[in-house]
């Protein structure tokens, strides 16, 4: 039997937007499963626990079985090193993504030379949605559910407004 093309998706995922679930979902057309890794990001300042966002991402998941969703704390590449994985995927919307890609890329393929990213194109009715942006409108009481499955607009309700 073949062996599975299994490829690591890493973000922090503070929250998860529809524009990481449909990078996920097309990525799943290329890989038989996908490990979605939740990390920490150390310029970014969290809203939800490595904990929370992991709930967050398995509940969209639940009926599918090629993906899994596992939070790590360290380096990404020893992240990969534990679970075997070496194939990364990264979305890219704008060009602005570009240079911190680049250098994510390359650090960690300095680290580990088996290491490999893929990029995939965010929609175009995503292109400008980012978890920060959804963070702020949401922080400020604007309607963010066309941009977040409804879980997540739940925790943010909560998370910002108490109710
Ligand atoms: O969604 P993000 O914030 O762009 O994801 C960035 C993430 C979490 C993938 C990146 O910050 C990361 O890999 N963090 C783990 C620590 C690490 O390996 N840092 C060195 C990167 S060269």
């Amino acid at each position: 039997m073949a062996e599975k093309k299994q490829a690591i998706y890493p973000g922090s995922f503070d929250p998860i937007t529809f524009g990481h679930i449909d990078i996920a979902k097309r990525a799943l057309t290329l890989v038989d499963n996908l490990i979605i890794g939740v990390g920490i990001n150390s310029e970014k300042k969290e809203l939800f626990s490595a904990d929370e966002r992991k709930i967050l991402i398995s509940e969209v998941f639940k009926n599918n079985p090629k993906v899994s969703v596992i939070s790590f704390d360290g380096l990404l590449i020893d992240f990969a090193r534990e679970i075997g994985v070496f194939s990364v995927l990264r979305g890219l919307r704008a060009i602005s993504d570009f240079e911190h890609e680049l250098q994510l890329s390359s650090l960690n393929r300095h680290m580990d030379n088996r290491f490999d990213c893929f990029y995939m194109m965010t929609s175009e009715q995503y292109s400008y949605l980012s978890s920060s942006m959804v963070k702020e409108i949401a922080r400020l009481n604007g309607d963010v559910s066309s941009l977040v499955p409804d879980n997540v607009y739940k925790a943010l309700r909560d998370k910002y407004h108490h109710v």
